[in-house]
Parts: structure tokens; sequence; C-alpha cells
């Protein structure tokens, strides 16, 4: 029985050896709950790291729209005690994920664009318009990959075909998200994501939406990563909730779900649940995990 814990996942695709950032985030995350702080304090604070660290797709490290300019986030944080908060599409602050625990604390459960933007700074959060090196070459990459034509094509307007099946080499989309249990046995859930790319601007995928690319309840915490139209069609990560508060393991539960989608699909999910820890993904995913186990 894992008494209490963390696990922090960076992104579906992202290359293992970033799996150096995953265990700061953790430590820090784990740090908090050895202190007997909250599972979202604690989910929270990994979750800003991996913003910061700038390697991974989320908060400064966040991919460019179609427009080659324009960076939207969207974030969100979940307990299992129903608190929920989530910002979306917001531009121009540094870490979305304080600003979706600032939306729990709020009458409202998610904000978007200028509306979210507008509350942020009202809170303080200050204005943060860099773009990485590593985004600006993965935009170059996108648009070299695609074509001239396919890219003028997407610029205009996107199908069905081109943004979830087709040209799935071209894809991004390395969320970052993770999952803690607190000493007191509160799940929380944090993810956080510069979208995927190729995508429009204006695009909403998974990570901001509950049920799909992030849930808590009382029998576990889950988190995924990937190609956000999928997962919100399978509404993954209820599913996968569902799956081990039937009893399924949680590893069993996260390779299960998987199976549920087109071959074609990137897509990674982590569970924690008071009896175990699973992940599985479907191309290479950073992760790391602390567990205190109950003696
Ligand atoms: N999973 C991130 C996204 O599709 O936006």
């Amino acid at each position: 029985m894992i008494s209490y814990g963390v696990a922090v996942h960076g992104g579906v695709g992202s290359p293992a050896e970033f799996s150096d950032g995953c265990r700061t985030a953790c430590e820090a995350a784990f740090q908090l709950l050895e202190a007997g702080k909250s599972a979202l304090d604690a989910a929270v604070e990994a979750a800003r790291v991996l913003e910061d660290d700038g390697r991974f797709n989320a908060g400064s490290g966040s991919v460019l729209r179609i427009d080659g300019k324009t960076v939207e986030m969207d974030a969100a944080v979940m307990d299992s005690e129903g608190h929920i908060g989530a910002v979306i599409n917001i531009r121009g602050v540094k870490n979305p994920v304080l600003v979706a625990r600032a939306v729990l604390g709020s009458p409202h459960v998610a904000m978007a664009g200028r509306g979210a933007q507008a509350f942020a700074r009202r809170l303080g959060f200050g204005p943060y318009y860099e773009v990485s090196e590593r985004a600006a070459a993965n935009y170059e990459r996108i648009k070299s990959r695609m074509g001239k034509e396919d890219f003028h094509f997407f610029r205009q307007w996107v199908g069905e075909q081109k943004i979830s099946g087709g040209k799935g080499k071209a894809k991004r989309t390395d969320t970052i998200g993770v999952v803690a249990l607190d000493k007191k046995g509160v799940f929380s859930v944090a993810s956080s994501t510069g979208g995927a790319s190729p995508m429009l601007v204006g695009r909403v995928g998974d990570t901001p939406m509950v049920g799909c690319g992030f849930y808590a309840g009382p029998e576990g915490a889950i988190a995924v990563t990937g190609l956000g139209e999928e997962s919100i069609r399978k509404m993954l990560a209820k599913t996968v909730y569902d799956m081990v508060a039937e009893g399924m393991g949680a590893r069993a539960s996260c390779e299960k779900a998987l199976g549920l989608l087109p071959q074609h699909v990137d897509m990674g999910i982590i569970a924690l649940t008071k009896n175990d820890y699973g992940a599985a993904s479907t191309r290479k995913m950073p992760m790391a995990q602390y567990s205190a186990i109950r003696p």
C-alpha cells in the first residue's frame, strides 16, 4: 500500500534523457508531501518545476501555433475532494498551472483566453512572452516536414484527417503531468501543455478538459499525454479511472486504455492509486515516481 507519493511524466515523445527534469520535479513534490502538505500543493509544485524547465512542452517550453508567433497554453488541477481549476488558451504567463490553481480557489472552474489572462494579471502574474529555442526549432521542423502546400492548407483550415491521422510523425504533443497522493489520503492531478503541433490558434486539446487529460477521485489520480483530440474522444482519464476503481491494477488499466486508441496515435498515461502506480505509453515518455510505502 502506498502511504503517500507522487509520479511525474514529461510527455509522450519527449526524449528519455529529460527524465532528470522529471526527477527534480518529483523530488520537490515529494518533499512537500513528506512535510504534510496537500497532494494539490505537491502536484502543482511539480508541474511548476516542469513548466520552468524549458525543455518540456509546457509553460516556458510551450510550442508555437501554426502562425509561428502565438503561444497559447492549457493547464488544469483537480483533487479527489472535487476541487477543479483550469485555464484554456491562456497567453503571456509563465506558469499556467499556477493560474489554474488560482481558478480552483475562485467561484469558477475554468477560465479561457483574454479573460483568463486578465484574471491572472489581477492576481499578480506578470507578462511572459518568451519562446524557447526548442519551440522555435520545433516550429521550423514541423513546417518543413509538412511541406509548403500542406502547411498553407493547414493554416487556412484543418480537417479531421490532418489532425488525427496521416502525418503523425510531424506532431508534437508532449504535455507534462503529475499525480499525487498525500498523507491524508487525498489524490490530486496537475497537467500543463502548450498544445499539440501543428495546431491552429484557438485549438483546445484534452489537457484542460476534466475526464479527458486529467481526473482525480477517491480511487486514484490519472494524467494523460498525447494527441488531445483522441484523448477527448475516449474521455481517456476517466476511462482509466473507472478501470482502477473497478479493481484493475494501475498499469493494466493504462495499457488497456491505450488499446482503445487507433494505432497511429501517440499517447501516454500515468495512474496512481493507494495500491499501486502504473504507466503506459506508445512511445518513450520520461517519468519519475517517488512513494512511501505503508508498513
Ligand atoms: N495533450 C495535449 C494536447 O493535445 O493539447
